[in-house]
């Protein structure tokens, strides 16, 4: 299939994981990929891996300088962004009592500061272009609730769907949609750091946190990045255009049950 042919898309912590998912998605539907990560030599490796379509950029998204150079990489490349897709992120986890400033700074510098100013910088690009845009936010079920020892991550989660209402609301009148997809438990190199967090502060076996949590979603297992594609691929359409300021659950039922 290719909805979305011609299209440029940067998307933020692809090297792995998720991010790489939705890259390696949208180019079998016919889109230029920028895989844009801190690792340079993941994305590199990734882009290659992916084929010509994808291209790989620095990108650290606590750093102004370094998100300006990547979205002048992106529109030097393609000519310009039609969509991005803010998915660089770090977790952390600990009791309240045991939390540091230095993950709460890192995770909000990452997490929220990052989603908020790779976000403001590619809008910048596409209402200078004048021919709108999408731009996806990755939320997680985590911004729905507080988790006990998850305080951090669960805020910056929250962060990113209110930011996303508010910039949805916001970039409407640019043609611009934002809107987010909040996974629940999506297996990968980021669930296995998880898993190794909940096995220190739970006492937990290696694999064991993963095993109960996958165990528990209603549709039977933990997700993959593909089973998330179908929605980054549609909220990067035109079908998807009357859609503003949303976050959409895409967890096999998780945060329902
Ligand atoms: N995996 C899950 O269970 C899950 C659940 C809910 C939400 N999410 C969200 O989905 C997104 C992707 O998750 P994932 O599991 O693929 O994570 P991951 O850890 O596998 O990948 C994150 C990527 O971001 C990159 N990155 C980290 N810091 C960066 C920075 N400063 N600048 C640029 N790139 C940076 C990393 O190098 C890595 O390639 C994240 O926003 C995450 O919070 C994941």
């Amino acid at each position: 299939m290719s909805r979305l042919a011609g299209k440029s898309a940067l998307i933020t912590g692809s090297a792995r994981g998720i991010g790489r998912g939705f890259a390696e998605a949208y180019v079998r539907e016919g889109a230029r990929v920028a895989i844009a990560d801190i690792n340079l030599d993941a994305a590199q490796q990734t882009a290659c891996q992916i084929g010509a379509a994808a291209y790989a950029v620095q990108l650290d998204v606590t750093d102004q300088a370094s998100i300006d150079a990547c979205v002048a990489a992106c529109v030097a490349e393609t000519g310009g962004i039609d969509i991005l897709v803010n998915n660089a992120a770090l977790f952390d986890l600990a009791p309240i009592t045991d939390i540091t400033r230095a993950s709460y700074d890192t995770l909000f510098a990452v997490n929220v500061a990052g989603t908020l100013f790779t976000m403001q910088a590619v809008a910048k690009a596409m209402i200078a272009r004048g021919q709108g845009g999408k731009i996806i936010n990755m939320a997680s079920q985590a911004g729905r609730r507080g988790e006990a020892v998850v305080g951090v991550y669960c805020a910056t989660k929250a962060a990113v769907i209110s930011l996303t209402q508010s910039a949805g609301l916001n970039l409407i009148r640019h043609g611009i949609n934002v809107n987010a997809i909040a996974p629940g438990v999506v297996d990968g190199d980021h669930w296995d750091h998880v898993d190794a967090l909940f096995a220190k502060y739970e006492g937990l076996k290696p694999g064991e946190k993963k095993k109960t949590v996958g165990a528990a979603v209603p549709f039977g297992r933990m997700g993959t990045a593909q089973d998330l594609a179908g929605m980054a691929i549609f909220l990067a359409t035109s079908e998807a255009d009357y859609i503003v300021a949303q976050t959409y659950n895409v967890d096999g039922g998780n945060w329902m049950s």
